[in-house]
């Protein structure tokens, strides 16, 4: 009986990891791009990009499961800064908690100084849901450089930091790519306030395309982990790469593999255009999203949620 049981227990092994392994799972069955996750004492709450007749979309969640979509929500309507368009088009938020409780987002809006481009803002609330009421001055703008957008906040031990795209490729229609740097700046334990000059962590190659965006950074085992897609949001080629760097400044070492592409798994058939990543804050999870009718934009793009692991340089969808 003895000889059987290191067979039987591979067995289990092989049988249970299986059943425990979980692709990525679709969360929202709605337009909810370009998410981020962060847990309070009531739950799960994910933020989107403008969507179903709101500036900012929240979801909430109980178990990081199963996802309600609070529809009636809008967690920045306004009223805007001088800086922010009539028309704010609002992308990508981020929202962090700070050490006085209340809690900051992070947003991309058109800019009024030049509609065709973004700038990023913060925003404070002491409600998760909001409303949160925008800083009177944008965080980053870049306008020469074509903008900024993507805004993530990061807690390095205390240190607060906003990293950023800048959003070359939205002058690329005179030709030529742009650089898309995505860029680390240093903020008062407001979380509102810039600290001294914005320092470069990536730009794009030739192999990520026209575009390096939508950064995440999250700290594991002494290792800085930057989530970032490349190639264009619309295109199936739209994925969540990473890079490493043992200082929060870098140097940042790409990836060799990204973490999802298109055809990668997921609980209603494999992914296309994964990317818009957002690690939670206790660096055991991300949300992120991919083309909602599985092949193309034209149903917007779903939000999704998995299982990581960081370890060592390599991030594991488990
Ligand atoms: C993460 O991955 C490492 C290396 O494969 C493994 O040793 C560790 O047990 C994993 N941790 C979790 C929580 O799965």
């Amino acid at each position: 009986m003895i000889g059987y049981l290191p067979l039987a227990a591979s067995l289990f092994t092989i049988l249970f990891s299986r059943s425990v392994h979980a692709d990525a799972k679709r969360a929202l069955d709605t337009n909810f791009p370009d998410p981020c996750v962060i847990k309070t004492d009531a739950g799960y709450y994910a933020f989107g990009t403008a969507g179903n007749g709101v500036n900012i979309q929240v979801a909430r969640s109980d178990d990081f499961s199963s996802w309600d979509l609070l529809s009636d929500t809008d967690a920045l309507p306004g009223p805007f800064p001088d800086w922010v368009a009539s028309e704010p088009n609002t992308w990508a938020p981020d929202v962090i908690k700070r050490g006085d409780g209340k809690y900051v987002m992070y947003f991309s809006a058109s800019s009024s100084e030049d509609n065709s481009k973004h700038c990023v803002g913060a925003a404070t609330s002491s409600s998760i849901t909001g409303p949160y009421t925008p800083e009177d001055d944008p965080l980053a703008c870049r306008l020469d450089k074509g903008g900024a957008i993507d805004a993530d906040g990061f807690d390095d031990g205390g240190d607060l930091y906003v990293v950023y795209k800048v959003d070359g490729n939205s002058l690329n229609g005179d030709g030529t790519m742009h650089p898309t740097p995505i860029m680390l700046q240093a903020v008062n334990e407001d979380g509102v306030t810039p600290n001294g000059d914005p320092v470069q962590l990536l730009d794009r190659t030739d192999a990520d395309g026209p575009v390096v965006e939508a950064p995440s950074l999250k700290k594991s085992g002494g290792t800085y982990f930057l989530t970032f897609s490349s190639n264009m949001y619309d295109t199936p080629q739209y994925d969540v790469s990473y890079a490493t760097a043992s200082s929060v400044k870098g140097p940042y070492t790409k990836a060799d593999e990204p973490l999802l592409v298109s055809g990668d798994p997921s609980d209603v058939g494999s992914l296309t255009a994964p990317g818009g990543s957002d690690f939670s804050v206790d660096e055991s999870k991300i949300v992120f999203h991919a083309f909602k009718n599985g092949h193309d934009i034209n149903d917007g793009r779903a939000m999704y949620a998995a299982d990581i692991n960081l370890s060592g340089d390599t991030i594991s969808i488990v």
